[in-house]
């Protein structure tokens, strides 16, 4: 047991703050005690989110959210053993006000700092102990639907990790988000599009799947689609949007649903895993949770779903992982820095999720 593990209570402080929700939360090990999101309404009216915009709030609500979390945790922050933050993917201007924060607790208080990968986190936020929430055994496959990125990852244990498949283009949330902006719905417009989902028919429109090989996707020719379909049909009636908006979701979210299942069918005959896991914010979706639960008795999988509350950006995923890092790795150094464009294993690449808007 290295040394900064002896005790065997770790409290785990954590930063989120990686693109426009400011977060911290306190683990006692791997259960949460304290997890509070601040969101950034400043967005809405932009259609996405402005970096400027989303920099600034988060240095106005840094404070106040960790303040809170440690209050409703019940705990006095002398009694942190670690800090866990957010190091990338995400907005530069924003990694960087967690990143500080969260280095100067590590020095004030002088406890170890852990660099989190925010993709990682997302698949780790499957391993904090919940009560209905089993942990899942590895191997199994993470499917991870976000707002910047789309990926099916072979998870061989808590840090080996591979990508065997991804977007070639547009995250599956920014089909979600853009095609909601395309029927005048606000940013982000995933959660509206699944809440209008449920009252219509998802095979009223019938949308054509992308032909892409392998394990890759692609939605950009869907956004593209969508737009046509919706603008043809507004020239021929303006209230076309408002009568079938209900049809139009439900039409949309059927489509991407089926791009993702034929996609885990293809990855569990590749593989022979039959585990699989959802993280991500597009994870929040009530039509993917159902049809993830029903291929367990369909195909055979065991599925695992994470709590509402873990799927969008949260900072007990990014605890949860610190906490397993310091366990098998160590912490980080203090000279460790913000990489908005770092790679689920690592490497720095450019992906979409930095810079999105
Ligand atoms: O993981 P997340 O909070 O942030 C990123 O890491 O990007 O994911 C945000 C994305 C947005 O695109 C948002 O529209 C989508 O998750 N989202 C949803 C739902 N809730 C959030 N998409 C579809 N259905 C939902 N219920
Ligand atoms: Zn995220």
């Amino acid at each position: 047991m290295p040394f900064y593990m002896k005790d065997t209570k770790i409290y785990t402080l954590a930063i989120e703050s990686s693109c426009d929700d400011t977060s911290a939360a306190v683990l006692l090990n791997d259960k949460v005690l304290s997890n509070v999101v601040a969101g950034q309404p400043i967005h809405e009216q932009y259609g996405g989110v402005v970096p400027e915009l989303a920099s600034r709030a988060h240095q106005q609500n840094i404070v106040p959210v960790v303040d809170v979390a440690i209050k409703k945790a019940g705990i006095t922050k002398e009694q942190l053993s670690c800090i866990a933050f957010t190091q990338g993917p995400g907005l530069m201007g924003s990694l960087l006000v967690g990143g500080s924060f969260a280095k100067s607790i590590s020095m004030a208080l002088n406890i170890p700092l852990i660099a989190i990968n925010h993709m990682k986190a997302h698949i780790l936020a499957h391993f904090i102990d919940e009560e209905g929430f089993p942990k899942p055994e590895f191997p199994f496959l993470a499917l991870t639907i976000s707002g910047g990125h789309t990926q099916i990852v072979q998870v061989n244990s808590f840090f080996d990790m591979k990508i065997i498949g991804e977007t070639t283009d547009d995250a599956v949330g920014e089909a979600f988000d853009k095609s909601a902006k395309i029927l005048g719905l606000p940013y982000p417009g995933g959660p509206l599009v699944d809440k209008f989902a449920q009252e219509g028919n998802p095979k009223a429109f019938p949308f054509t799947k992308p032909k892409v090989p392998g394990l890759n996707f692609s939605f950009s020719g869907l956004k593209t689609q969508i737009l046509y379909f919706v603008q043809k049909n507004v020239a021929e009636n303006p209230n076309f949007i408002e009568e079938n908006k209900a049809d139009i979701c439900a039409s949309i979210q059927h489509t991407i649903i089926h791009i993702l299942m034929d996609k885990l069918k293809l990855a569990v005959a590749e593989t022979g895993i039959k585990r699989i896991a959802i993280g991500g914010g597009v994870s929040a979706n009530s039509g993917i949770r159902k049809t993830l639960k029903e291929a367990e008795t369909k195909f055979g999988w065991t599925t695992y779903i994470p709590k509402f509350q873990y799927t969008t950006d949260n900072a007990a995923m990014i605890a949860s992982a610190g906490w397993y890092r310091l366990r098998d790795h160590g912490p980080s150094g203090l000279d460790v820095g913000a990489i908005p464009h770092l790679s689920l294993t690592g490497s720095t690449v450019r992906g979409n999720r930095a810079g999105r808007k």
